[in-house]
């Protein structure tokens, strides 16, 4: 047996072996982790796949993240906020679609209008649909304000830590009181109090980021024992500070090898919890969203924003999906699930196995 399927065989991956699984490049090797992921996802989820409809809110955003295209600073960015008709038009294409749950995402903002905003919509939204899951991507707010929106009907949330390793942290987010590493996990922190489920993510591929980096961030979502991950490889974005560092980074096929043995390797070290295949491997790769699935990811994320302001969501350029409508969005999603030889979940939320089971007295 190779050294890289006696390790697989292991019954709890540390870190050092998690750095040897994740410095793997011969193409056999890799496909083994990976066939090892997909193996382990058949046993523990099945090959049911749950689709959340993702609706964009709003691309303002009060936070200046070096990579991100739509940082406060990027002056290029045409700025819009979805109407109330419109999230509650995206509500119900998803719920008449057969999707078990939706995903607010929008730019960071702090302040009573936008916490009330949400609050309404979430309120109007639970209430018009009961048996929609809703799950917010909205950042860093505090206790009281997730209170709030828990308490009108939401129970999910996605907060990307976006690297657990302060240093790199750092090097990719300002250095003042609105970037704080630390409060980025206290957030983390305030969502499980609130009660919510709680997802994180990183980036895959980030200038100056290694393997021993990427190692770090599996461990720190075990100990956090997450219930759900939502991570994909970094694209550059010519309108950001980070554009300027593009000469250090691994090449797009690499970014992309590394985010599917970055999805395998969680599939095997926490196995019960849901993974995202994310667009941004669709981005770098025409079947990444399929081959994200077979490495061990069950959860798809089609947009359903209206047309006319998703395309201004440019969180990086090339973005896949951008000049697709909400059907033909679902259908391409439903053509990656099939060919990965996986089945949607109609009708159901897709609650995490792992919370599930955490949350069982
Ligand atoms: N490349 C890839 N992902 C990005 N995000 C933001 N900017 C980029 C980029 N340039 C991700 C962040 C954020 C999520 C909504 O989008 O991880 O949490």
């Amino acid at each position: 047996m190779s050294s890289i399927a006696s390790l697989l065989e292991k019954p709890e991956l540390g870190f050092d072996d998690l750095v040897v699984l994740l410095s793997v490049e011969d193409p056999d090797e890799v496909q083994l982790i990976l066939d090892k992921g997909q193996e382990v996802k058949k046993k523990t989820v099945g090959n049911k796949v749950y689709l959340r409809g993702l609706i964009e809110l709003s691309n303002i955003c009060r936070k200046d993240c070096l990579y991100c295209g739509i940082r406060k600073s990027n002056d290029k960015a045409v700025r819009y906020a979805l109407t109330a008709e419109e999230v509650l038009q995206s509500a119900r294409f998803t719920y008449e679609n057969g999707f078990g749950s939706i995903v607010i995402q929008s730019g960071e903002l702090l302040g009573e209008t936008f916490v009330k905003d949400l609050e309404g919509y979430i309120r109007a939204i639970h209430t018009a649909y009961p048996d929609l899951l809703i799950t917010l991507s909205c950042g860093e707010e505090s206790l009281e304000t997730y209170r709030r929106w828990f308490n009108a009907g939401a129970n999910r949330y996605l907060l990307r830590i976006e690297s657990s390793q302060s240093d790199l942290y750092y090097k990719i987010h300002p250095h003042d009181l609105f970037h704080s590493f630390e409060s980025r996990k206290q957030a983390l922190e305030d969502l499980r109090t609130a009660g919510y489920q709680v997802g994180t993510g990183v980036m895959i591929g980030l200038p100056w980021q290694n393997e021993a980096h990427l190692a770090h961030d599996l461990i720190f979502f075990r100990e956090l024992d997450i219930d759900m991950v939502g991570m994909g490889p970094y694209i550059e974005h010519s309108e950001t500070p980070l554009y300027d560092s593009r000469d250090v980074l691994w090449p797009y096929e690499k970014r992309f090898q590394k985010s599917l043995l970055m999805i395998a390797l969680l599939r095997i070290i926490m196995p019960t919890i849901n993974i995202a295949s994310t667009t941004a491997l669709e981005t770098l790769d025409p079947k990444g969203r399929k081959k994200g699935l077979m490495a061990g990811a069950n959860v798809v994320m089609p947009n359903v924003t209206p047309m006319a302001k998703k395309v201004n969501y440019k969180l990086y350029e090339k973005k896949s999906g951008l000049y697709t409508d909400s059907s033909a969005s679902l259908e391409k999603v439903r053509q990656s699930i099939e060919e990965a030889g996986d089945s949607i979940c109609f009708f159901n939320p897709g609650i995490s196995r792992h919370f599930s089971d955490r949350t069982k007295e």
